[in-house]
């Protein structure tokens, strides 16, 4: 009731017929007048009528916008396909047996999550089952301005279909600028190792072009570059003291200026776009547990994978994984080229 008395609506005939909301404003002497002729609870019965009907459009406003938002179709189809609906589950249709395909799919990748591999494989597997592979030249810009943001959008957006696009890029949320939302996928690792694996990248580049490291850190000072990360770490070095653990969130978060700071926020609402927009996030350290995941899900994309990587003729593809998987017993002054059989058993595996 309380709203009526906040919003007298418009013409002098608006309040008997009970539809003050959303006509002019009336004047203030009107306003006036009809509260202090107003006996609140003649006028109860329609007033409750009122409220119902008030009620009614905002529900129907609020299932038409979580229908118009929320997950892309893709995901539905294929958490209905998969017999595990929220919602179409009690109200749908019965679920289809057809795999949906979706035509638009978008790999952000997190920074030495191993997604080097992973686009190796990508190269293979696009030639394989021709989908169109959109790469980026662009490796350390992953927040864009507004600009940014809808030019790359729309760039994606125009590429032929079906696509992968992948980039270092955060969340970029393409119904924000009125385009389908694409599927995403994702890649990451437990945070202490890829803290690890940066440290020595930055230094030593991952063993592919000798240049690498020089390419990363041309200036670094020799002592810097072989400094011990043990030392680092219990002398509190700036780069060590604070280990960047953060550093995965904002992928998942999105462009937003508070993604990037730690905290409960970004962190919220990292974890409702990964419900919301990614097919999968997988774990570096299970690879190929992913890797048959991402072929049975997007078989258009990813049939084969998992033989392609276990190919002993094609290790190039693996390498990638091994270098960057610097790992727990690596902390002496040099990473060691053994492939650290300790850390990923299963990604190394065969
Ligand atoms: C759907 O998934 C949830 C966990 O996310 C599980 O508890 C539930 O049993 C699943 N329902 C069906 C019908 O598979
Ligand atoms: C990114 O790298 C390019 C060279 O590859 C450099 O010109 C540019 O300044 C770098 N941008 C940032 C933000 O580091
Ligand atoms: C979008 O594409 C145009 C031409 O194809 C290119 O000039 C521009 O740099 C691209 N923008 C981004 C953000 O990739
Ligand atoms: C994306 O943009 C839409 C439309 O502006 C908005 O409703 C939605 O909350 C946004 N999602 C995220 C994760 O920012």
């Amino acid at each position: 009731m309380k709203k009526k008395q906040q919003y007298p609506g418009g013409g002098a005939d608006a309040w008997p017929h009970g539809a003050p909301l959303g006509g002019a404003p009336a004047g203030l002497g009107s306003w006036k007048r009809r509260v202090s002729l107003l006996p609140f609870l003649r006028f109860s019965l329609r007033d409750y009528g009122f409220c119902m009907a008030t009620l009614l459009v905002f529900c129907l406003g609020s299932l038409f916008y979580q229908l118009s938002g929320g997950p892309p179709r893709f995901l539905l189809d294929l958490r209905q396909y998969l017999g595990n609906s929220t919602y179409l589950d009690d109200h749908g249709p019965p679920p289809s047996k057809v795999l949906p395909f979706p035509s638009q799919v978008v790999y952000n990748r997190v920074g030495k999550c191993g997604s080097r591999t992973v686009v190796l494989l990508l190269r293979i597997l696009s030639e394989k089952h021709g989908f169109n592979l959109v790469t980026s030249d662009i490796h350390n810009k992953t927040r864009l301005t507004k600009n940014e943001q809808m030019e790359l959008i729309k760039n994606i957006s125009t590429a032929e279909q079906p696509y992968l696009f992948t980039r270092h890029v955060h969340f970029l949320n393409f119904s924000r600028f009125g385009g389908d939302q694409p599927v995403y996928i994702n890649i990451i690792r437990d945070p202490v190792n890829r803290f690890l694996s940066n440290y020595f990248f930055r230094r030593f580049g991952d063993w592919r072009g000798e240049q690498n490291h020089m390419i990363r850190t041309p200036s670094m000072r020799q002592e810097e570059r072989y400094l011990d990360i043990n030392e680092c770490i219990l002398e509190n070095y700036p780069e060590c003291s604070n280990p960047r653990l953060f550093y995965i969130i904002p992928y998942f978060c999105g462009q937003h200026p508070r993604c990037r700071e730690p905290g409960e926020w970004a962190l919220e609402r990292a974890k409702l776009n990964v419900n919301e927009n990614f097919l999968l996030v997988g774990i570096l350290e299970e690879l190929e547990d992913v890797l048959l995941l991402l072929e049975r899900f997007l078989p258009h994309y990813f049939k084969g994978v998992l033989s392609i990587y276990k190919d002993p003729e094609r290790n190039t593809a693996r390498e990638g994984t091994e270098a960057a998987g610097v790992g727990e017993g690596e902390t002496g002054l040099l990473p060691s080229r053994e492939p650290n059989a300790g850390l990923h058993p299963r990604t190394l595996g065969s």
